[in-house]
Formats: C-alpha cells, sequence, structure tokens
C-alpha cells in the first residue's frame, strides 16, 4: 500500500450519497479520508469539519495532492466519466457511483483511461453484497437452479416532487435519467447478474406524474443468452411511499425472491431438500436498512482497498458496472424506436 499504513481516499461531491462513503471509509481500519470536494464551498466545508478531511472546490485541485490513493465520485451522474477520467489520469484509483457514466461511449473512455493509467476502477453497485443476494449468487455458481427459466426486478418506489425539485440535475436526461437510469440501475444489474448475458430488449418508459424529462415508469423484456426472460418493472410514482425492491430467479431446480425495501430480505427460498437451510435463512434475516442505500457500501470499498493490495480487479470493475447502462440504454432507445434492441446497442 505504497508503504503506509492506511489507504487514503478523497471523495468528490458531498451530497446525499456522500455520508455513505465517508462513514464507511472512516469505520475501516485500514483507510482513512483525507480530502472531500464540492462545488458548493458550504458543503465541502460540513464535510471536512464532520470527517477531519481537507475541503475543496475545485476537483482538478485536490487531485494534484500526491497522498490521495483512492477517489470516490459521487457527483450527478453525467459527471462522472470526466471526473472518473481526470482522477485516473492524476494516477488515483476510481470508485464511480451508479451510474458510471450516462452513454457507453463514456462508460469506455472511463474504462480506457483507468487501463491506460494502470487503476482499479469500482462501479458502486453495493446491493451485490447483502447477504441475500450473496445467497441467491452462491446457490447460481452451485447450478442449484438447473436450467434458469425467468426472473424479475421490480422497484416500486416513491420519488415525489419535492424529491426531484432537490436539485437541477434530477430526471434529466444528460445528468441523471429517470427511475430505470437512477433508482433501477441496481436491481437491473443484479438480473444482468444473475441471467446474463443479453440477446435482446424490448422496453417502453412513461412519464405519467412527475414534472421531470426522463421516465417516472419504465417496463422491460429482456431475453438472455442462456434463453431465460427477465423482466423489469421500474416505479417512482408508487403511492405513497416505496414498497419494494425485489428480485426474483427461477430456474428448474430452485426459485428464490429477495425482496423487502431494497433487496434485502429472502421471502422465498425453495430447493430440493432445503428445508432445514430453508430454517437456517429465515431464522438469520437482515432486517430492513434505515434507508434504501443498504449497508454494502463499506464492503464495496473494503473490497476495493484489498484489491489494490493484491492487485486484482474489484468485485464490480467497469465491465461489470456498464452491463446494467447497455440494458438501460436499450430500454430508451426501444421507447425511440418502438423496436427490440438485439446486444450489443449501437450507439448513435
Ligand atoms: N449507490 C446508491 O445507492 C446511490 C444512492 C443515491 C445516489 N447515488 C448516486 O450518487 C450520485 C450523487 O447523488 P446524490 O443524491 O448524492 O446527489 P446530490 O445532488 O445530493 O449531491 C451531489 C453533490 O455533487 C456536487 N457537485 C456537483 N458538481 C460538482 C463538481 N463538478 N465537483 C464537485 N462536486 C460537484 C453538488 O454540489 C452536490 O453537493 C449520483 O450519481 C447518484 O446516482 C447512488
Amino acid at each position: 500500500m505504497l508503504g503506509r499504513q492506511r489507504m487514503r481516499f478523497g471523495i468528490i461531491g458531498c451530497g446525499r450519497i456522500a455520508p455513505k462513503h465517508a462513514e464507511s471509509i472512516v469505520a475501516l481500519p485500514n483507510a482513512e479520508l483525507v480530502a472531500v470536494c464540492d462545488i458548493v464551498p458550504e458543503h465541502a466545508q460540513a464535510f471536512a469539519d464532520k470527517y477531519g478531511a481537507v475541503p475543496y472546490t475545485d476537483y482538478h485541485e485536490m487531485l494534484k495532492r500526491d497522498d490521495i490513493d483512492v477517489v470516490t465520485i459521487a457527483t450527478p451522474s453525467g459527471l462522472h466519466a470526466e471526473i472518473g477520467i481526470a482522477a485516473a489520469q492524476a494516477g488515483k484509483h476510481v470508485m464511480v457511483e451508479k451510474p458510471m457514466a450516462m452513454t457507453l461511449k463514456t462508460a469506455d473512455a472511463l474504462i480506457e483511461a483507468c487501463r491506460k493509467a494502470g487503476v482499479k476502477l469500482a462501479v458502486i453497485h453495493q446491493n451485490r453484497f447483502n447477504k441475500s443476494i450473496r445467497l441467491v449468487r452462491e446457490a447460481l455458481e452451485a447450478g442449484r437452479f438447473g436450467k434458469l427459466t425467468h426472473g424479475q426486478a421490480t422497484v416500486r418506489w416513491n420519488r415525489d416532487d419535492n424529491y426531484y425539485a432537490q436539485a437541477p440535475w434530477r430526471g434529466t436526461k444528460l445528468q441523471d435519467g429517470g427511475v430505470l437510469m437512477n433508482q433501477s440501475i441496481h436491481n437491473i444489474d443484479l438480473l444482468q447478474w444473475m441471467f446474463g448475458p443479453v440477446e435482446s430488449v424490448f422496453g417502453y418508459t412513461a412519464t405519467n406524474l412527475r414534472k421531470i424529462e426522463m421516465e417516472d415508469v419504465g417496463a422491460a423484456v429482456i431475453k438472455f443468452k442462456n434463453g431465460a426472460i427477465g423482466l423489469i418493472e421500474a416505479a417512482s410514482t408508487i403511492f405513497p411511499k416505496n414498497i419494494e425492491e425485489t428480485l426474483n430467479v427461477f430456474g428448474e431446480k430452485g426459485s428464490a425472491i429477495v425482496g423487502g425495501i431494497a433487496v434485502n430480505r429472502i421471502e422465498v427460498w425453495e430447493f430440493p431438500e432445503s428445508e432445514e437451510e430453508k430454517k437456517n435463512i429465515f431464522a438469520s434475516q437482515e432486517s430492513d436498512p434505515p434507508n434504501v442505500y443498504g449497508f454494502g457500501h463499506r464492503e464495496l470499498i473494503a473490497d476495493m482497498i484489498e484489491a489494490i493490495e493484491e492487485d486484482r480487479s474489484p468485485a464490480v470493475p467497469g465491465e461489470e458496472g456498464r452491463k446494467a447502462l447497455e440494458i438501460i440504454l436499450a430500454i430508451y432507445k426501444c421507447q425511440e424506436t418502438k423496436q427490440p434492441v438485439v446486444f450489443p446497442l449501437a450507439e448513435e
């Protein structure tokens, strides 16, 4: 670790999600938060005061520090790629919030910049670390589902007009996207992680209630290369509050449903002779997290530190983060063309 005791982090973007990063970093024994940056000086100062870091209002200035090992990017999504590329060029490892970029072209530019600079790139899909999701993934890797038949990613949440009014970037095409790109990307990532790769996609989006440029409802069907079918239902319009984020995985010899507020609770666990296992799983369920962000940020950050130390790929590298992005961009294309998209998606 460059001869130092602890991995040194800098955070760019000190808004709603940034405390998850800051608290995770300061809680890890082998990590330290040394610098924070936000174009709003009060945001940067408040973070600096709370977590004992140096504040910056220009990320280029922050990136000049040679004692930062890893940069975490938690700005509006449309800035992720550009800031990530600058961080990579400054020799920093990059952790980027989802979506990693707003287009495949910029996602690829970020992946390439990190490769060229020899730094690691990790995308924040923290739900992959949920205990419930790990159980499903382990069952899948052990072949316990048999032939996969179909699955579903469901996000039924509420983001009201006040939420979208909080910041001008929310719900915009260039900086955020709608409920598929912002809220549902985690669950779409999980669906494709279990069933992928994708053969083709067809979907619709609509803006039914919120006063935003992009969608507040989306639905899609995916045909996976293994023959399984995937369904996506995404809504930020649910009255009056969040109901669920649920992932269904069905196969010839197994059925699993992970629900709760943010794919945190096993609701169905059916495999041959699984009674004892099922009892144990239900007896040790995680309770709902305090918010939909869940508990996974800390583990993703710990994984990144280990990946750097061991010079291995992080758990969710750029190439993995790109997959859910491609699905969502394909659904947007379907909405425009009213035609299915056969993968790989060709961007104009
Ligand atoms: N992993 C998750 O579960 C999760 C949850 C929420 C948000 N996010 C993602 O995190 C990102 C931020 O979301 P948020 O809700 O915290 O947004 P936010 O608007 O609350 O915070 C963004 C912050 O970035 C700052 N900023 C803008 N431009 C900047 C620049 N050029 N340099 C430095 N700072 C800049 C803003 O001033 C603001 O303080 C988005 O990409 C979002 O999709 C991820």
